[in-house]
């Protein structure tokens, strides 16, 4: 990438959609998560990044212009805070806003975006999320939106780079300025060149229609191929633990976002979590589809009535197979080697169930008996495994 970061979707926590500027949004939550993600053995899977999203600045700069932290929320101040989250192996990332103010209302950083680089440089932040609300265009008369995003994006990147501290750069803009026809290949190629990821659809919220939309704005024709190492589809935070989705909606959550190599943002209390929402974030299978090397995002191979199947080629051959029940009735969906891009000659197939953990072989048909609003997620082996005996099918997906 541009900066040689975010070789992996970046992982980890930001604060927005569990907890958004409520009074539980202040240092103890940054503490407490850091303290959580090394307890429950997270930072081990890869989730490093303990992120802050709006809220954390106060309206207006100081008489030099700089940012002022919101003390009432953070009262040691944020080079005390990275140096707490640092001290636990972990990462800080930051947020602002490309124009004027904040979503939140609070300063923006459009006329600073150097002076503001530095000031994050100073206080160890490796990650910023620059948001897009209160766009400048009065600032630029005569160019387009998009052509006003590519300017203030570009720069703000540039001044990150100029600080010399590595730190990764997630793009807010096209959640708001993409693009169609030529638009989007334009946009894409310059959130590309000058940022690592970029959020492209709907704020997720928390409930099972969100995470449907957010899902298919990911699944936007001609998105995927903008995904590699360095540079990701950003689908939003993970809504797991927040209570507005069932078991089996939080696990499809957490494939689907595995499958597209989305970042994995979780965005609740740690300390709350289920056993049993703790294991589909804390499953290593699933999680190694996200962060594989190859970096390709999952996309859509075959779909019908209600479903939708998804193939993700990882480093070294093997492919991750997701098999997608979107309807309201239980159903088994099926898919073949051929419609997930494996070669006819290679059965038989091993296939990892992902979930369940079961193995298991399969002469080219995979199938799994859906709940609604449930998934499958397989690793079929490249090399097959001729020791295991042979099924009709796959066939090891739970209806829960
Ligand atoms: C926008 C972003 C959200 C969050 C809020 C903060 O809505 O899309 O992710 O950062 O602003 O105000
Ligand atoms: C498009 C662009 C290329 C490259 C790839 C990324 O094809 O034209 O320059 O950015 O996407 O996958």
């Amino acid at each position: 990438s541009y900066n040689g970061l975010a070789l992996t979707p970046p992982m980890g926590f930001n604060d927005w959609a569990g907890f958004e500027c409520n009074s539980q949004m202040n240092e103890t939550l940054f503490t407490k998560t850091a303290d959580q993600m090394v307890s429950l053995g997270l930072d081990k899977l890869g989730y490093d990044y303990v992120n802050i999203d709006d809220c954390w600045m106060q309206k207006d700069r100081d008489a030099n212009g700089n940012l002022q932290v919101d003390a009432s929320r953070f009262p040691h101040g944020m080079k005390w805070l990275g140096d707490y989250i640092h001290s636990k192996g972990l990462k800080f990332g930051i947020y602002e806003d490309a124009g004027y103010y904040t979503c939140q209302g609070a300063a923006g950083s459009y006329g600073h975006f150097q002076q503001d680089a530095d000031l994050y440089a100073s206080w160890g932040v490796d990650y910023l999320k620059l948001d897009y609300c209160y766009q400048q265009l009065d600032q630029f008369p005569g160019k387009s939106q998009s052509e006003v995003a590519q300017i203030v994006y570009t720069e703000a990147s540039q001044a990150l780079l100029n600080t010399g501290r590595p730190m990764e750069f997630s793009e807010s803009a096209p959640a708001y300025v993409c693009c169609e026809g030529p638009d989007f290949e334009n946009e894409l190629t310059w959130l590309y060149q000058h940022g690592n990821l970029w959020r492209f659809g709907s704020d997720i919220y928390n409930a099972w229609p969100s995470v449907l939309e957010n899902y298919s704005e990911g699944n936007t024709p001609g998105l995927a191929k903008w995904a590699g190492p360095g540079h990701w589809n950003d689908a939003d935070m993970l809504e797991i633990g927040n209570g507005g989705l069932t078991l089996t909606e939080e696990q499809t959550q957490m494939t689907l976002w595995a499958e597209m190599a989305s970042p994995i943002l979780l965005s609740t209390d740690l300390s709350k979590l289920t056993p049993a929402e703790l294991a589909i974030v804390a499953n290593p299978d699933v999680v190694a589809v996200d962060q594989d090397r190859l970096g390709a995002q999952g996309t859509i191979v075959q779909s019908g009535a209600g479903y939708d199947v998804l193939a993700k080629p990882l480093a070294g051959g093997d492919v991750s197979v997701v098999l997608f029940n979107k309807g309201d009735t239980a159903q088994t969906v099926s898919t073949t080697a051929a419609a997930v891009g494996l070669p006819g000659g290679g059965a038989p197939f091993q296939v990892t169930d992902l979930v369940n953990k079961t193995q298991t072989a399969s002469d080219g048909v995979f199938s799994a008996a859906l709940a609604p609003h449930a998934t499958a997620i397989y690793r079929v082996h490249a090399g097959g495994d001729k020791h295991l005996p042979i099924a009709a099918s796959a066939s090891v997906g739970t209806a829960d």
